[in-house]
């Protein structure tokens, strides 16, 4: 059985890549910052076990890999993000919303792709994901707005190539995708994908994605995303 590890499995497109893993008979290991409050997991079926997890916390990231120690992980799905300078424009920016985004959403992943390598490139899938976003696209910035938001997400692009480059000769391939705009707590009651068509795009570019695309930025319905 092929198994899954997703961090921020509590709410949102975690969640629902949750859901639509174990509903196809995967192994999966929901990580969550608070697993007793994570009600929704618990209510998922299958076979979803929940894992403590703080992206932001390097001891927390070191307690996961200790509990999971020696067990091939195929797919790593880093997805734990926020969203935290919404309409901010210059001469508000608060610079501890900067340092969160990039904790979060740069060191975060970044942590877990060091902690979880040797778990993945045991696995027979041997596949990170990085659940990025469109606003980190330099080239298709058109609107503005959301520094911090689109700077830590073109820096995680940046050091997710990186990682690509460096995992090849071990054989783990790496790709970053855009959801899209999905109706989530982040994504607002607004956004024009509900979240099930979002996981369901992203999870046939997960399945048909090859190693000799490592580093591959793309759409959840197999695009390419301009860097
Ligand atoms: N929704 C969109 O339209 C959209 C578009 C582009 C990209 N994305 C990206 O997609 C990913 C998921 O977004 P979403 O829409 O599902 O957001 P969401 O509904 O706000 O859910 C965010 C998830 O991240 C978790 N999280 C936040 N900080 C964490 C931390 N320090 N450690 C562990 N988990 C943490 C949250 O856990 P708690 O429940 O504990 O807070 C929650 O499970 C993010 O990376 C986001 O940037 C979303």
């Amino acid at each position: 059985m092929a198994t899954v590890l997703i961090t921020g499995a509590s709410r949102g497109i975690g969640l629902e890549f949750s859901r639509q893993y174990a509903a196809d008979g995967w192994h999966v290991i929901a990580a969550c910052r608070n697993p007793a409050e994570a009600e929704d997991l618990d209510r998922v079926n299958g076979d979803v076990v929940k894992q403590a997890l703080d992206v932001g916390d390097q001891a927390s990231v070191a307690a996961l890999s200790e509990a999971i120690h020696g067990e091939p992980v195929d797919v790593l799905i880093n997805n734990a993000g926020v969203y935290l300078d919404r309409n901010v424009e210059l001469g508000e920016f608060d610079y501890e919303h900067w340092r969160g985004s990039f904790e979060i959403n740069v060191i975060g992943p970044m942590r877990l792709a060091e902690a979880l390598a040797g778990n993945v490139s045991r696995s027979k899938r041997r596949l990170m994901v990085f659940i990025t976003s469109q606003m980190g696209s330099i080239g298709d910035n058109t609107t503005g707005g959301a520094y911090a938001y689109r700077a830590s997400k073109a820096a995680l692009n940046a050091a997710v190539k990186s990682l690509s480059i460096e995992l090849r000769p071990r054989e783990v391939a790496c790709l970053l995708l855009h959801p899209g705009w999905v109706r989530t707590d982040m994504g607002g009651k607004n956004a024009s994908l509900d979240v099930r068509d979002s996981v369901n795009g992203m999870r046939r570019v997960i399945e048909n994605f090859d190693f000799e695309r490592s580093g591959s930025f793309l759409r959840y319905n197999g695009e390419s995303v301009p860097w």
